[in-house]
């Protein structure tokens, strides 16, 4: 009976680290199959794209939904610099093509941002 309970808790630890990253996101069969290594790695990019990639209002931008190749296509210019940028140049160089593979997959697995609706603010 202990250890039972004792296997419970162990399995609700480790349950609750694995999804530390993407604490904000309620766990579903999708977000079971993102790697580990691809949350991580968007949570670098959350604070201007948003959880996940949803954002609020128009000033950023949106990266639930784009599409791999079009994602790829547009940290590969970011990096070369054939798109300009303020930010994202040196962000994109910094990252392997795996991480960026990564990346594309994760933000792919999403819906596309909900459209915005003109003024609502929350
Ligand atoms: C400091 C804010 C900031 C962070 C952090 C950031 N971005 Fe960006 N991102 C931007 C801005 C601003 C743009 C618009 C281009 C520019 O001016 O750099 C952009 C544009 C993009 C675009 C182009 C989207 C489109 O629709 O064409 C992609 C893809 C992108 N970012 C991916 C990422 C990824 C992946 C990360 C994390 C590794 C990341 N960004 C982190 C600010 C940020």
């Amino acid at each position: 009976m202990i250890k039972h309970a004792y296997r419970g808790i162990v399995l609700a630890a480790s349950l609750g680290m694995a999804s530390l990253p993407n604490a904000f996101a309620a766990p579903d069969a999708a977000q079971n199959a993102r790697p580990t290594a691809a949350i991580m790695l968007a949570q670098t990019c959350a604070g201007c794209h948003g959880t996940e990639g949803y954002t609020r209002g128009d000033a950023l931008v949106p990266l639930a939904g784009l599409p791999k190749v079009q994602f790829i296509h547009a940290m590969q210019n970011f990096a070369d610099g054939s798109r300009e940028s303020t930010v994202m140049g040196s962000i994109a160089r910094n990252l392997t093509a795996k991480e960026i593979e990564l990346m594309a997959d994760y933000f792919a697995s999403f819906p596309e941002n909900p459209p915005i609706v003109k003024g609502n603010k929350s």
